[in-house]
């Protein structure tokens, strides 16, 4: 059975979390002289003299409004980066716990653990599919696993992963199960969101750095348990999202109409240019993608890497990482972007 208690490390548990200013006295009117802020103002039009709300409040009502979820089971981070990176502090113990990490994937999950000090159990995807090996995942399951990290849709591989499976690692595991969603919007298929009724364990990432396309802002999301979310705001930084973010993610939340129809191009694009890709003498496969990039094989991946950067076209190169040898990682860009860089692409010998 998944205890939050027992998962939750002893520090953070006895924790007395920051109390700020903010947290302290949560009117919105009065006169101000308890945060030794500038009552004087800033040099900008704009004033951001006054510290931010520490819970993001009018954000999470909002964002609550689009996910279907109450305030409480939503946290902001500065970045989901941010919302990795405190999963590590609150649930595993450095140089004790462990987590479970299904390669290729995404990279923070690791760089995250090693910062932690937390040992890292690799559990490849199956070849070809990238599906996760479930048998492999429970087996490497000890006392000390804490997190299991599934991206789904996966980065760099740009496929989903089969519901059953993890199905099956939610109910035989009692730590917590990280299904990060951060290309959700792409997919053919739903968030699992609505899990969360059924699941104590699981939480969810999303952010706003893709098809919201805010990455500078830099604000993710965790979606989990009332009890969950309490741990992650209790390790925070008090003031995690800024003023201006919070602003700017209020106004960007009002125009869901723009971000699905930049959301629908993207798609089109994506199945226009994984044909075109295929055609390409060069080209090994172009892998199905549930996200808004493409993972394709090539014969000589470096060569065309480099070829493309002189052409000022930049790709990722992928073609070091395990099960994607020969691979290039390309985002869909616009109409023109994409149209560029399929022609440069041809003119390759
Ligand atoms: C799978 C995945 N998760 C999380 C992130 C980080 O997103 P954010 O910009 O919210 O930190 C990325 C960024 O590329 C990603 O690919």
């Amino acid at each position: 059975m998944f205890d939050i208690n027992k998962i939750t490390r002893e520090n953070i548990r006895n924790l007395k979390p920051y109390s700020s200013a903010r947290d302290e006295y949560k009117g919105k009117e009065g006169l101000f002289l308890d945060a030794n802020e500038n009552s004087f103002g800033s040099p900008l039009d704009t004033n951001y003299n006054r510290y931010p709300d520490p819970l993001q409040l009018d954000v999470k009502e909002k964002l609550g409004k689009v996910k279907g979820l109450p305030v409480q089971n939503i946290f902001l981070g500065n970045g989901s980066d941010e919302a990795i990176d405190i999963l590590f502090r609150a649930f595993c113990g450095p140089g004790i716990d462990n987590v479970i990490i299904c390669p290729p994937t995404y990279g923070m999950y690791e760089v995250s653990a090693n910062i932690n000090d937390v040992r890292i159990q690799k559990v490849p995807l199956t070849a070809e599919e990238f599906q996760l090996d479930t048998e492999n995942i429970l087996k490497s399951i000890n006392d000390n696993t804490k997190l299991i990290f599934v991206c789904c849709p996966n980065n760099p591989t740009g496929n989903g992963v089969k519901w059953n499976s993890i199905k099956t690692i939610l109910e035989n595991f009692n730590g917590i199960v990280v299904i990060d969603e951060a290309y959700i919007n792409f997919a053919g298929y739903r968030s699992l969101i609505p899990e969360l009724l059924n699941y104590p364990n699981l939480v969810i990432l999303q952010t706003l750095s893709k098809a919201w396309g805010l990455a500078g802002l830099r604000v993710g999301m965790a979606f989990a348990s009332e009890d969950i979310i309490a741990v992650f705001n209790k390790i925070k930084p008090p003031y995690n999202i800024n003023s201006a973010s919070q602003k700017l993610v209020l106004e960007a939340l009002q125009n869901t109409v723009k971000v699905n129809e930049q959301i629908k191009t993207i798609v089109e694009e994506r199945k226009k240019i994984s044909f075109e890709l295929s055609g390409l003498w060069f080209v090994v496969k172009v892998y199905p993608s549930e996200a808004n990039f493409l993972l394709v094989k090539t014969t000589n991946p470096t060569s065309i890497y480099n070829y493309l950067t002189s052409k000022q076209i930049i790709v990722r190169n992928r073609s070091k990482v395990e099960l994607c040898e020969g691979c290039l990682r390309i985002t869909v860009g616009t109409k023109e972007e994409n149209k560029l860089l399929i022609e440069t692409l041809k003119q390759y010998t």
